[in-house]
């Protein structure tokens, strides 16, 4: 079988098997999830956050979002690109925040006067995924948005201090992900089972 027909195979097992978890699933598996985030050390440090609105069956991280908003955390979140095509910009989230849904009908945060903040100026950026390995392997919906946003990480070999972590619910691991040298790597997956650090 072909890469290209792998990754779209599991593509589609994954996304059909988290839209099938009930409210009831959903809802324990975001406290869960706001658990082993909120114990780990890296979280704790970490001034500058972007999160995410969730979509398609992706657990929920707003617990964790009121979370950082409550302890004095500054939370961002994605926005399209305007002009540079399968791209993204993170711009502050507050609960006054005007939103807009954009073409994939996800809420955005509109642009008050506010300048967005630059990918790299981040300390963490959680995202997220449609199935991962233990080895930091991501795969995503299919449009390359985060390889692209945070491929400076490729060429700063290891002096960026953005954190990149994906969140998932532990039903999306899986092994032997088959990842593209643009796949942009991961530095652990937060679930609502367990931390894998990679
Ligand atoms: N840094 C990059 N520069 C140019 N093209 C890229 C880059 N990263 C990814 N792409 C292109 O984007 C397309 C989708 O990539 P991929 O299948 O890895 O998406 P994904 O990781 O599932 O999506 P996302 O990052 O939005 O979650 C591929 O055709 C790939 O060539
Ligand atoms: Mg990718």
């Amino acid at each position: 079988m072909s890469t290209a027909i792998k990754k779209q195979t599991l593509r589609q097992q994954m996304r059909s098997a988290r839209r099938a978890l009930s409210p009831h699933q959903q809802r324990q598996n975001a406290r869960l999830l706001c658990r082993t985030v909120t114990s780990q050390l890296w979280f704790q440090q970490a001034k500058s956050i972007a999160l995410y609105l969730p979509n398609d069956g992706e657990i929920d991280p707003s617990l964790l979002i009121q979370y950082c908003w409550a302890s004095g955390k500054k939370v961002y979140l994605p926005k399209l690109h305007p002009t540079a095509k399968h791209r993204l910009i993170f711009v502050a989230y507050t609960a006054k925040s005007k939103m807009r849904l954009n073409c994939y009908r996800i809420p955005e945060p509109v642009i008050q006067g506010l300048k967005p903040i630059p990918a790299w100026a981040l300390s963490l950026v959680m995202f997220p995924l449609v199935a991962f390995d233990q080895n930091g392997g991501r795969l995503g919906m299919g449009g390359g948005y985060y390889d692209r946003t945070f491929s400076f990480k490729h060429l700063s070999k290891g002096m960026s201090s953005t954190k990149l972590i994906g969140l998932a619910h532990d039903l999306q691991k899986t092994e032997n992900l088959p990842t593209e040298s643009w796949d942009i790597p991961l530095q652990g997956i937060a679930t609502d089972k367990h931390y894998y650090p990679c």
